[in-house]
């Protein structure tokens, strides 16, 4: 419904440009929808309200959209928010409120839309942000463009789940402010209230999150009491670390924050230039500078896993945002690495981080990584990947981590058929008929007797590209636990946008956009001379929107 609104010209003092058409709209629905098109100009957006400025940001207005956004005015239900737009002002008549977002009923069914990945609704989403488990839901904020499907105007956005598979889109839980805008950061429940931010008998969410601006990178606190619905920023959105000077360094950000039982206090880790420095805190809001370990950029995590599952043996483990690790010890204060620098994913996945508050019970270590995945649907783009479990594993070259998809994400498959034992030939002639489905999942086991190197296409894209030759595997070092063997095991997630492999029971995997080349005929392809396709088990899957 087009809302009566008023259109005006003037001047404001918008940072961006000095003419301003304003609205106002009287709000009486949850939703304003707006018209963007990436053809435009971004210009700058605020909205007010009673003479406060709520929001602000930049903005494809357009008066012929190539798809619609939307801003959850919820809030200002029943008062008259009025909205400046500094670009091209044919964009404004077309915003109108409504209960519904535009594009409401092929919500999650769009054709390209992934159908087992999570997505937001509209624009842009980049790192997870802020993992943690409380009351029965996994939170899942992240980094968040609304008004875009490019990167901008960052913000966390948010989702829960309570199985890790299906989830729900709430609102932006916390959007730019006067000091900048919301870059990566991890929350936590503080259970004895060493924040003062809780009530009794309900513990505080807390925030940890970089404000980022044109000038500098400062760590900030914010804290809900609903479980994460609402969120206010502790001392205005001030911050509790500024760090540039001492690095001098616009690099400091992404603070990951969990509690640390032995020491009883908070431990921060954040990247700061050329690393991960550790500070800790007793109340969340005061911290202290402790150490600092080269070679790792953005996106922290430090954790403590046991090894083979063996709780009288655990290691920690630090990665940065490429999800290449160390294993070391961690006293509460310092992180001293014992051996080298792994990886054990690679390809699409980027800033994945664990979460926080996993019942003891569970003990997982959960991760979920951003895939880094292009879309083709216009209005939403980029993606998560699926969530998986870390693990810690005596291997030949010493303790190394294993990631698989969490158990959760079982429910979605179901086993269509299986076979033993074929040629590559046998094996491509059964798989003609699933060539084209857009989801499922293939389990296979390959052996190379024959060839030196062989692997397993879909339309001529490699889903394994295996040279045991080199021990190459899609473009990285690979040998097997057994160094002399010569099989290969994966587990192939294929949705409609992505691929994910997870080799060896996980102890590597990657993931890719999916891209069929458009002129091959092939379909599902295995190649290698003479190559033995062991095992082969094909999964139907399930949309988790259903
Ligand atoms: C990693 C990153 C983080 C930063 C965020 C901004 O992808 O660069 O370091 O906080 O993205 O969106």
């Amino acid at each position: 419904m087009i809302l009566k609104y008023l259109l005006t010209s003037f001047l404001i003092s918008a940072s961006f440009s000095a003419v301003a058409t304003v609205i106002t709209i009287k709000i009486t629905k949850r939703y304003l929808n707006l018209p963007v098109s990436q053809k435009t100009e971004r210009a700058a957006m605020t909205y007010q309200v009673e003479g406060e400025e709520t929001q602000r940001f930049v903005i494809r207005l357009s008066d012929q959209p190539e798809y619609w956004v939307f801003s959850d005015v919820s809030a200002y239900r029943g008062k008259t928010l009025t909205i400046s737009y500094a670009g091209e002002a044919g964009g404004l008549s077309k915003i109108y409120q409504d209960d519904r977002i535009q594009g409401q009923d092929s919500l999650y069914h769009e054709p390209y839309r992934p159908q087992y990945h999570f997505t937001t609704r509209r624009g842009w989403i980049n790192d997870p942000n802020g993992l943690v488990f409380y009351e029965g839901e996994y939170h899942l904020f992240y980094q968040h463009n609304p008004f875009e499907r490019e990167w901008e105007n960052m913000s966390w956005g948010h989702a829960v789940s309570k199985d890790l598979v299906h989830w729900q889109e709430l609102s932006v839980a916390l959007h730019p402010d006067k000091i900048g805008t919301m870059f990566s950061g991890s929350a936590v429940i503080d259970y004895e209230n060493t924040s003062g931010f809780g009530q009794p008998g309900n513990p505080a969410m807390v925030a940890l999150y970089t404000n980022n601006s044109a000038e500098k990178q400062v760590q900030c606190v914010a804290y809900s009491l609903d479980k994460g619905r609402t969120w206010t920023k502790y001392n205005g959105g001030k911050p509790v670390i500024d760090s540039k000077a001492k690095w001098n360094s616009q690099d400091t950000r992404d603070p990951r924050v969990f509690w640390y039982q032995p020491g009883e206090h908070w431990v921060m880790v954040l990247n700061e230039r050329d690393g991960h420095s550790i500070y800790t805190s007793k109340n969340l809001k005061e911290w202290a500078y402790q150490s600092h370990t080269t070679g790792f950029w953005e996106c922290p995590d430090l954790f403590e896993l046991p090894v083979d599952g063996n709780p009288n043996q655990k290691k920690w483990v630090m990665y940065g945002a490429s999800n290449t690790y160390m294993i070391g010890t961690f006293d509460g204060k310092k992180f001293t690495p014992e051996g080298g620098k792994y990886f054990f994913s690679s390809g699409s996945i980027y800033a994945a981080q664990t979460y926080n508050n996993i019942p003891e019970s569970d003990g997982r270590r959960i991760q979920i990584g951003w895939g880094r995945i292009p879309q083709k649907e216009i209005s939403f783009n980029h993606m998560m990947l699926l969530p998986t479990q870390l693990t810690l594993h005596n291997t030949k070259e010493g303790t190394r981590l294993f990631s698989q998809p969490v158990r959760e994400v079982e429910q979605l498959f179901k086993s269509v058929n299986k076979w033993q034992s074929l040629t590559s030939e046998e094996a491509n002639a059964r798989l003609k008929d699933y060539s084209n489905s857009d989801r499922l999942r293939i389990k296979t086991t390959i052996k190379l007797s024959h060839a030196t190197d062989a692997g397993f296409n879909l339309f001529s894209q490699r889903m394994i590209d295996y040279d045991l030759n080199f021990n190459m595997l899609n473009g990285m070092f690979y040998s097997p636990q057994d160094p002399t063997s010569t099989e290969l095991t994966a587990d192939i997630y294929i949705d409609r946008t992505s691929i994910e492999v997870f080799i060896d029971g996980g102890a590597y995997s990657y993931s890719m956009e999916r891209k069929p080349d458009p002129t091959n005929k092939e379909g599902f392809h295995f190649w290698g001379n003479r190559i033995e396709v062991k095992n082969l088990e094909v999964f139907s899957a399930e949309s988790i929107w259903e």
